[in-house]
């Protein structure tokens, strides 16, 4: 069975106060957008559409950013939720299967929930996701009758005892493609709103004599964001279930509630994660690592074995193969980094390769950029890289190579050769002593302490 996302990113978002259109605000590193798109994604889908309006071009940007094959419709004005939806009918012209239909600005629905609906559409051809409100509010009530749903009434819309229904509509609902699209030509904006509901499909399916059910989710799954609390608390949820997934995978965080995780984090059983350690988006961590305090990580790939920081920062394109090491105030961007190889003290390492088991002296910086272009800084096998080395790329050290500390390397090293770039040492012996005295007496002269 093919499956198409539609995904409905088109309201303004009015309560964020912002210049951002809302699904682009983002959660654990990523927009909102790109978490509900992740949601449908295990269903493998064939096809996704988003549905933008509002700074629909900046959304739009951002969909394909994330994924090139999705299609963007346009809803210029927003009429509601089935003529949101109505605007993908273009681009899934041909397209044969399921439509599943997600809000931009709902997070958190787990991929299990979408299958669950998925397998409900067996016995359905209408299957609405619900959830027990604890506070039901505004929320849309779903109308049983039996194990059979009846039809959606929208609160503004509803009586007095349909408002006591406890069971809401989430808003994901999932239906056959022509089925939902002709159901969606019924619709009307006769309601309290004036607007096409998408959530009247329900009673025109029955009263078509099709059938609709429901499939039910833990009400915080459904959580929408309306405004930079619920951004935050959304934040604040994410990272719990991050932190929460992170143990049962088998990794230990000494102070899970002071690691912060992205959208897409990836770390292996038996790694350690000490506290205040915060992961950019990108980042994949294999089994048996050792993440030690106050390290920042992003767009990076740590192998088995790797002891990073404390406070080390590995950023975009860092690949560390294993057993590397990696210390205090050391700073990595599109490097990589061979087996074994010591970067421990203050140090840069940009665009360059590094040898295994090679060792990288403190204060070492790679000088990549000459203000207009990125170059390239190679580093054999087992060199030695003296203490507060200057590597002015483009250069070459080869393998089994020093460097003398303080250097300033602007010509390639052949192997095995020690190459000195500094002045030469001079000592004038007893001359220390007598500049202090001379100092000493003019401080005595001027009468300042
Ligand atoms: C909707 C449901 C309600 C449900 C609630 C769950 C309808 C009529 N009501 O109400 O039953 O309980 O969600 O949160 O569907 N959107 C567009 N274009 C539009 C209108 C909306 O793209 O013309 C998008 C919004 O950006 C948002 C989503 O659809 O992501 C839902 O719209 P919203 O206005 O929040 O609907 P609710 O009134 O909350
Ligand atoms: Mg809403």
């Amino acid at each position: 069975m093919s499956i198409a996302l539609v995904i409905l990113a088109a309201g303004q978002g009015t309560r964020m106060n912002s210049d951002l259109p809302k699904v682009l605000h983002q959660i654990a590193g990523a927009p909102m957008l790109v978490h509900a798109i992740r949601a449908g994604e295990p269903l493998e889908p064939s096809r996704i559409v988003v549905v933008t309006g509002h700074g629909g071009e900046a959304v739009g940007k951002a969909a394909l950013n994330y994924q090139p094959g999705i299609e963007i419709a346009v809803q210029d004005q927003q009429l509601g939720t089935a003529h949101a939806v109505a605007k993908a009918r273009d681009a899934l012209k041909g397209f044969e299967g399921d439509v599943i239909v997600l809000y931009g600005d709902t997070p958190f629905i787990r991929p299990g929930t979408l299958e669950q609906m998925q397998a409900a559409r067996a016995a359905h051809d209408v299957v609405v996701l619900g959830f027990e409100a604890a506070d039901p509010g505004r929320y849309g009530r779903l109308v049983m009758d039996g194990q059979n749903l009846e039809r959606i009434v929208e609160f503004k819309d509803a009586t007095e005892e349909e408002r006591r229904i406890t069971l809401c509509n989430s808003g994901v609902v999932a239906a056959n493609a022509d089925v939902l699209f002709d159901l969606i030509d019924g619709v009307s904006n006769e309601n309290a709103s004036g607007e096409y509901y998408l959530t009247d499909i329900v009673g025109l399916a029955r009263s078509r004599g099709l059938s609709a059910g429901t499939v039910t989710c833990a009400e915080a799954e459904t959580m929408g964001v309306n405004s930079r609390a619920e951004l935050t608390v959304a934040e604040g949820l994410f990272q719990a279930r991050a932190r929460a997934e992170a143990l049962e995978d088998g990794v230990t965080l000494v102070a899970p509630e002071t690691v912060y995780f992205a959208y897409d984090t990836a770390i292996g059983r038996d790694s350690l994660v000490e506290p205040n350690v915060v992961f950019g988006p990108g980042a994949s961590i294999e089994s048996g690592v050792k993440i030690r305090a106050f390290s920042h990580l992003e767009g990076c790939h740590v192998s088995r074995g790797g002891v990073i920081g404390p406070y080390a920062r590995l950023r975009p394109g860092a690949e560390l193969a294993e057993d590397v090491k990696v210390g205090n105030f050391v700073e990595i961007k599109a490097a990589r980094v061979d087996r074994a190889a010591k970067i421990n003290h203050l140090t840069y390492i940009g665009d360059a390769e590094i040898g295994e088991e090679a060792n990288i002296g403190a204060g070492t910086v790679t000088c990549n950029y000459d203000g207009v272009l990125k170059h390239t800084t190679r580093i054999g096998a087992r060199a030695f890289i003296g203490s507060s080395t200057m590597l002015v790329a483009p250069v070459s050290i080869g393998d089994d190579a020093m460097t003398g500390s303080g250097s300033v390397i602007t010509q390639d090293v052949e192997p095995g050769a020690l190459a000195l770039g500094r002045s030469r040492q001079v000592t004038k012996p007893g001359l220390a002593r007598r500049l202090f005295e001379v100092l000493k007496k003019k401080k005595r002269d001027q009468g300042t302490h």
